[in-house]
């Protein structure tokens, strides 16, 4: 990434990562994403928050080299997992001056992860300031989005908020700001559903924290930079709500078309009572788009048949990821096919512990489906139907 001055003396210094397409070994990334670091000149001291990806170290030092940076005195750690953390090493070598500036809870994972000796850090509390002369960093305790030690860093003089991967975005853009909402709420969405959805209760725990700092600019650790801090902030209050939508959510495999042949039949029948659905043929889909489809659906129907006396594994999949992401859905329910016998319903309905949902009564078929089973779902479709008139959704 270039460097980009942001207000005077601040400086946006990281990396843009065009070709990752996974992160984590487990979350899409369908358009990339960026690592960003921001360098603070203060009239005395010198900080930078975050560093970058340890596959990028070389972009950062890069653009200290182009700012003519000799010397460093803190870096802020918000977060200790390395796509922000890994690049500390290399600066603690070229800038031994420097202290690493965290809490407590980071200090010590910090030391585990990346083996920084005690020595190297000022451990600051929820609450504490850090002068850098003419410029004042506060920090704001953030637990639990999405690492027990993240925090947030303010800068009370330019009135910047640094929310490290709190309301960020997995978006690789030659632009420094949102420029372009619509892709930017996109973008934040998935990284929601994909990363900050499962901690919607610390969610709302911070932002009612941060509600009564004045702030101008979000400067998250990914994507472009927020100059409009209520886009994102409503944004987030949208989806962390407790309101759902009057959608339903398919993810289905079909070996030999039976149970794609039902899928087909469920999605009319609930189109033709005025439901959203969205089917996700899980050997074509993403499993973000699934992801981010889970954010506001009132409902969830898993479509599969039976494999092994079991669920399909790419089902187990999707629906392990679906219960340890924790989306708000109220109802649940399985339909399927099946040749002789399994355990798929009591499998699936195993492993949905996380949500609070009601099950409503499965549509488990034998074969292709014949009048009869069409006409199950279609109860099935006036059962979902009335749940949620019941529920005003
Ligand atoms: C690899 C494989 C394994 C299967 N294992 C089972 C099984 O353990 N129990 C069962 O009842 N049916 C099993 N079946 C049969 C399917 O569940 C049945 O054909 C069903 O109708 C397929 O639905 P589909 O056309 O939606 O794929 C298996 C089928 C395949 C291809
Ligand atoms: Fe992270
Ligand atoms: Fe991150």
């Amino acid at each position: 990434m270039a460097v980009r001055e942001i207000k005077p003396g601040i400086y946006s210094v990281g990396a843009i990562d065009w070709d990752r397409r996974l992160f984590d070994e487990l979350i899409p990334l369908s358009d990339g994403t960026s690592y960003n670091s921001y360098l603070i000149k203060g009239n005395e001291k010198i900080a930078l928050i975050d560093t970058v990806d340890p596959t990028k170290t070389y972009e950062l030092i890069d653009n200290l080299k182009k700012l003519n940076i000799t010397n460093i005195d803190y870096v802020v750690a918000n977060h200790a997992e390395q796509d922000h953390s890994g690049s500390i090493p290399k600066i603690l070598e070229l800038f031994p001056n420097a202290k690493v500036i965290t809490n407590p809870k980071c200090k010590e994972m910090l030391k585990d992860l990346l083996l920084i000796p005690e020595d190297k850090f000022l451990v600051i509390n929820d609450g504490d300031t850090i002068s850098l002369g003419d410029r004042t960093f506060e920090f704001i305790f953030a637990p639990w989005v999405h690492w027990p030690e993240t925090m947030f860093t303010y800068l009370r003089e330019g009135k910047i908020l640094f929310t490290c991967d709190f309301l960020g975005s997995h978006l690789a853009t030659s632009d420094l700001f949102v420029t372009d909402e619509a892709k930017g709420y996109e973008s934040a969405k998935r990284y929601y559903a994909e990363i900050m959805m499962p901690f919607r209760t610390s969610i709302k725990r911070h932002l009612e924290r941060i509600k009564d700092i004045e702030v101008e600019i979000i400067a998250p650790s990914h994507g472009p930079v927020y100059t409009r801090p209520e886009f994102i902030l409503n944004a987030y209050k949208d989806w962390i709500s407790d309101v759902v939508k009057n959608e339903v959510v398919i993810p289905y495999i079909s070996m030999h078309g039976s149970t794609g042949n039902m899928v087909t039949h469920f999605v009319n029948d609930l189109i033709g009572r005025g439901i959203t659905v969205k089917p996700f043929n899980l050997t074509k889909t993403d499993i973000g788009e699934l992801a981010i489809a889970l954010v506001d659906a009132a409902t969830i129907i898993i479509a599969t048949p039976t494999v092994l006396a079991g669920p399909h594994p790419n089902i187990v999949y999707a629906t392990y990821l679906a219960n340890a992401l924790r989306p708000k859905l109220r109802f649940a329910s399985v339909i399927g096919s099946y040749g002789w016998g399994g355990r798929t319903l009591e499998m699936i309905k195993g492993m949905m512990g996380n949500l609070k949902v009601e099950i409503l009564d499965p549509v488990i078929i034998k074969g292709f489906p014949k009048e009869e089973d069409f006409k199950a779902l279609d109860i099935l479709a006036d059962n979902i139907h009335k749940k949620h008139k019941e529920h005003g959704i």
